[in-house]
């Protein structure tokens, strides 16, 4: 195989805190080992409108503590069909470009590997979502600042609650994915979590919110917005359908408030490790593949296996914020 002279360099999907220090780790390690390094606008839509700027070292300095991402972002519909497709692979080939590391969710990831394998280019996936569920990986870009930007919140939102004595749902993102409910509630202290990969006994919630509501007991309560009813305001039209009427309870949407904001130290250090990462992937002639962190290690993963995952490894989490919950 011939030395990639040049790689291209996307963000696709939703943004999230740490993509723009994974840039900053792919561009500098690939000028490091003497490729040049394009930076492609607005993810797969950028590649097929042939929207790319050459990264030099100076380019992606001070990037490192930016939230969202410099490149710009985007769900393309276009590349999912070849005319679009056979586009972008011609602008690539026009500037010498011989592999692209795509920054990305699951489905990024699939059209990376479609791309691929029509026109024999070398793809990387790094992990990039708040959600955190991607298969292969415990971790993704993103997710550790999301979850103390929600803490955050919560703790806000808790100096009202215990205040009024209200029952708070907070409702956070995560797709299809409980993973980010699950966490959050775990570690701001909720009473209960409500995830799109579980059936609440509903009766019982209702017991234990009534119970809570008559003893002037404060409580919050993390509803996914993938949850089963369809996240915060449905599940309290639910509690008052079953006739809990109550003045004392409130949703708070968080929105993508939670995709916003400087990076923490987590996403800022491993958006880095993961960019080298897979620069070094490709020097060492790898492809479709995705690396990710497992184990506080870097993994490599096929990019086949980088799917979804729905049902989070750590439910044991469900327990423990039962076991302490006021409820
Ligand atoms: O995948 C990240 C994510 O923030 C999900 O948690 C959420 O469901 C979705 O993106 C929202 O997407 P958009 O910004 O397009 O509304």
């Amino acid at each position: 195989m011939s030395k990639i002279q040049n790689i291209a360099v996307l963000t696709s999907g939703g943004d999230a805190p740490g993509m723009n220090a994974c840039i900053r780790a792919v561009a500098r390690a690939a000028i490091y080992h003497n490729i040049g390094v394009f930076g492609v606008v607005d993810g797969f839509n950028g590649l097929v409108e042939n929207r790319m700027k050459a990264l030099s070292y100076d380019e992606v300095s001070n990037i490192i503590q930016r939230g969202g991402t410099i490149l710009g972002t985007a769900r393309s519909e276009n590349f999912k069909l070849p005319e679009f497709r056979k586009r972008a692979y011609q602008n690539l080939k026009d500037r010498n470009i011989g592999a692209l590391v795509i920054i990305g969710g699951d489905g990024s990831f699939k059209g990376g590997q479609v791309f691929s394998h029509e026109h024999n280019i070398p793809v990387i996936g790094i992990p990039g979502t708040i959600d955190n569920d991607i298969n292969g990986t415990d971790y993704t870009i993103g997710f550790d600042t999301a979850l103390n930007t929600i803490i955050d919140a919560i703790d806000k939102i808790r100096d009202t609650a215990s205040s009024h004595h209200r029952l708070f749902l907070v409702e956070v993102m995560g797709n299809n994915s409980g993973i980010l409910a699950l966490n959050a509630a775990a570690a701001s202290g909720a009473e209960e979590v409500f995830m799109p990969e579980r059936k609440e006994d509903l009766d019982e919630f209702e017991e234990k919110v009534r119970r809570a509501l008559i003893a002037k007991k404060s409580s919050i309560v993390v509803v996914a917005e993938g949850d089963a009813l369809g996240g915060a305001k449905e599940l309290l039209t639910e509690l008052k359908s079953r006739g809990v009427e109550s003045d004392r309870m409130r949703i708070a949407i968080l929105g993508h408030m939670q995709r916003g904001g400087a990076p923490t130290f987590l996403d800022r250090l491993q958006s880095t490790r993961l960019g080298e990462a897979a620069v070094v992937a490709l020097l060492k002639g790898e492809q479709n593949i995705m690396v990710g962190i497992a184990n506080g290690n870097v993994v490599k993963v096929d990019l086949d296996d980088a799917q979804t995952k729905s049902i989070p490894k750590n439910m044991q989490y469900l327990k423990l914020i039962r076991k302490l919950s006021v409820y």
